[in-house]
Parts: structure tokens; C-alpha cells; sequence
């Protein structure tokens, strides 16, 4: 919490895309992009300033807070907007023009050989896959599984 007198904590940002809007297009139109970059992905940031406006994690890194709310039943709406921001910022970070080749930000978990504590342990498209993926240096994409 902030002591009293003292300036607001800065707000988390939307962190800008790294690449245009139109950069994946065809796979992913421009209009798609600037749907979930510009209206989810912000609407995520927005809200979750809201929810921590004058708490002490207002200005915690944004992983931090999304630890913190895990599993907690008083902090729905925090973990929520605040993994959704999360998610939506490692998307846009695996993705690039041109594609091909293994996303940066894979190649970085993989080479530190973590995956984010967020993750479930398995599944298709869980952690598992991912550094598989990386490793075989291939991104098929995973079966899918019914129950
Ligand atoms: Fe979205």
C-alpha cells in the first residue's frame, strides 16, 4: 500500500504489440489482432488497475500478482484479469511475422529448462509440449484428447 502522501503507483501498461497489427496476417487478420490486443488484452490491464487501485499490489510486477491470487477464493476476479493479461502478453511474445522456427519465448523456457509455474502439468499444450516442441526443434501441433 502506498504510504500516505506518497504519489500513486504507476498502473501495470498494455504492453505494446511486438510486431504491426497487420504483421501475422494472412493466419491472423489484422482486425483479429487489434480485437484481442486492443479490446481484450486491454480491457484484462484496465480492469485489473481497478481492482488494485490503492492496494499494496498496485504496483507489484504483474506475475507476482497472478501468484498471489492463485487459488485464492476472495481474489477471483484479480487472478482472472490478471492471467488473462499475463496470457494474452505470452501470446503476442510467441507469435511473429513470417512465423516458422520455434517462438522466442519458447526457446527461452526451454533453454532454461523451466516452464511457468502458471501452467498445468500436462496436457496437450501444456509444459510438457512445449519443451518437447522446443527440443525436437518442430511445433506440430498437439493431438487433441476427448473424454
Ligand atoms: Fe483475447
Amino acid at each position: 500500500m502506498n504510504a500516505p502522501g506518497s504519489p500513486a503507483s504507476p498502473p501495470l501498461l498494455l504492453p505494446p504489440l511486438p510486431y504491426a497489427d497487420d504483421g501475422l496476417a494472412p493466419w491472423i487478420s489484422k482486425n483479429t489482432l487489434s480485437f484481442h490486443h486492443g479490446k481484450h488484452h486491454r480491457a484484462y490491464v484496465d480492469n485489473l488497475n481497478k481492482l488494485l487501485a490503492g492496494t499494496e499490489r498496485a504496483d507489484w510486477p504483474l506475475e507476482k500478482v497472478v501468484r498471489a491470487a492463485a487459488g485464492s477464493a476472495t481474489d477471483t476476479a484479480v487472478f482472472n484479469n490478471a492471467a488473462q493479461a499475463w496470457n494474452h502478453a505470452f501470446y503476442w511474445k510467441s507469435l511473429r511475422p513470417r512465423g516458422g522456427g520455434i517462438p522466442p519465448a519458447i526457446s527461452r523456457l526451454a533453454a532454461g529448462n523451466s516452464v511457468p509455474p502458471l501452467w498445468p502439468n500436462s496436457g496437450a499444450g501444456g509444459p510438457g509440449w512445449w519443451k518437447t516442441a522446443a527440443a525436437s526443434k518442430s511445433l506440430k501441433p498437439p493431438t487433441p484428447t476427448r473424454r
